[in-house]
């Protein structure tokens, strides 16, 4: 695998490979899935494997067959995110036993990680179905700060052939990591600057492409901005808000850079407007007479009593909710109270209505009008009650005037009454009379 890159020069690639490059994992940082105890208790530890003494070497705990765990790990933690070009792997070797050892380290997975776990990580080497040498090398080109060797026997999988089940261990004498260890270079001599848009500053180590961008780029160098339209991370959120007059959101962080549309508001101008506000960072109230305007342009539903763009015109002829009833052609001059729509008396009226409209709404108009009505009754009443008794005194003597009761008349039915009682009283004057006469025939 080490010759990959290094077609026809192969003598000079080898050694330019395998001796230019930093060793990344010298004395770093190791640990493994379970050490085996005693008897291997002194050549258990992971750090073996760094010490760069092919002589010492790790041991975790057995997997197979015949053993309770069946899969196992070891890692290094490089100390930070460099630019890897490859593994090279010395494996336990016993003499006489090589085929053994290389069937049971048969099938071996390296992963490179930023976290140290292998969920997420990028797999840069699966083994098999060959045997691996006991000195194993491999180009591994990736950046990352944990490089995980994992190797597992499980009940049920058929393994390629030499492929050993049982007492399988880690056994790993030296691990060692080859790469940049300067961070963001890449380059034979570790001598380029990675490109500025790579993620973490990480690229391929040979010829500089970024294995990632930095949120809001896109290209092999990362050199564009997202699409209009997305932004982020890969460029693969959609812009959200409504940005002020249309324009697209900032490509890193999907906020507006000139800030929301009018109408708009929020941390990503996601939010419309509270009813009642309206324009550039809904910071203008809508004008008193709106029930209700339109976050957007200002354009108002009016309080009844008023219209107009911004509700600023008085009903005039009508009422209601902007104005949107005609007043009642049985009102004098077809006028009326703009809010409720009642009639009005005089001019005097609506002012004063106008003016107690805040506080008292409608109640001393009711009480006005009652009193009114009531007054008029009780003069009705009481002249009703005077022409009777002005009758009824008249009924002593033997003439009744008719003209007289009439003056007294104040109303259609009062007149009525009047001439009934008149005619009453007729009838009584004409019986009077007959009795008069006979009277005078008996006498
Ligand atoms: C190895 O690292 C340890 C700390 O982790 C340090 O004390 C020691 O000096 C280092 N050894 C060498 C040879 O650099
Ligand atoms: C492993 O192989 C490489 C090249 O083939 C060689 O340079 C290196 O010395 C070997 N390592 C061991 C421990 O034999
Ligand atoms: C596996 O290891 C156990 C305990 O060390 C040993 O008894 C057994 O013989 C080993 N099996 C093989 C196939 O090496
Ligand atoms: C760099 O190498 C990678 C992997 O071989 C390849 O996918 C990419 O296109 C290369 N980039 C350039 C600029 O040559």
């Amino acid at each position: 695998m080490i010759y990959n890159n290094c077609n026809s020069y192969l003598i000079f690639c080898v050694l330019y490979s395998v001796f230019t490059y930093d060793d990344l994992s010298y004395n770093k940082t190791a640990s493994q899935s379970r050490r085996v105890a005693w008897p291997f208790s002194d050549v258990s530890n992971a750090k073996n494997a760094v010490d760069r003494n092919a002589l010492s070497c790790t041991k975790a705990q057995y997997i197979g067959l015949n053993s309770p765990d069946k899969t196992l790990w070891w890692k290094v933690d490089l100390g930070g995110v460099y630019n890897i070009y490859s593994v090279n792997i010395i494996f336990k070797n016993y003499k006489g036993y090589e085929s053994r050892q290389r069937g049971r380290f048969a099938g071996f997975s390296l992963y490179v990680s930023s976290t140290g776990y292998i969920p997420g990580s990028t797999l840069c080497y699966k083994d098999g179905p060959e045997l691996p040498p006991l000195n194993f090398t491999t180009t591994c080109i990736e950046s990352g700060r944990y490089v995980i060797f994992y190797n597992e026997r499980l009940k049920d999988i058929i393994y390629p052939e030499g492929y050993k089940t049982l007492n399988v261990s880690t056994e790993l004498c030296e691990f060692i990591v080859k790469g940049c260890s300067s961070p963001g270079v890449y380059g034979n001599n570790c001598d380029k600057r990675c490109p500025n848009n790579c993620k973490d500053s990480t690229c391929h180590i040979q010829n500089g492409t970024c294995f990632a961008c930095k949120s809001g780029r896109t290209g092999e160098i990362c050199n564009r901005e997202c699409v209009i339209g997305w932004y982020g991370e890969n460029c693969n959120r959609r812009c959200a808000g409504h940005c002020k007059d249309g324009t697209t959101c900032n490509h890193v962080t999907g906020q507006c850079n000139e800030g929301c549309d009018t109408g708009w508001t929020g941390f990503m101008c996601d939010k419309a407007c509270q009813p009642g506000n309206y324009g550039k960072n809904c910071s203008r109230a809508c004008s008193p007479n709106c029930k209700t305007c339109r976050h957007k342009d200002i354009l108002c539903s009016c309080k009844a009593g008023w219209m107009g763009d911004n509700c600023t015109t008085e009903c005039i002829g009508s009422y209601g909710e902007n104005c949107q009833y005609p007043c009642s052609v049985h009102c004098i001059n077809q006028t009326c109270d703009r809010f409720n729509g009642n009639c009005l008396c005089d001019g005097k009226y609506d002012n004063q209505r106008n003016f107690e409209r805040t506080d008292l709404p409608t109640h001393p108009l009711w009480m006005v009008a009652f009193f009114v009505s009531l007054i008029i009754h009780i003069i009705f009443i009481s002249a009703t009650l005077m022409s009777r008794r002005k009758t009824f005194l008249k009924q002593k003597s033997t003439t009744v005037d008719k003209s007289e009761i009439s003056r007294t008349s104040v109303s259609n039915t009062e007149q009525n009454t009047s001439t009934n009682t008149a005619s009453n009283y007729q009838e009584l004057q004409i019986s009077k009379n007959e009795n008069n006469y006979q009277t005078l025939h008996q006498e």
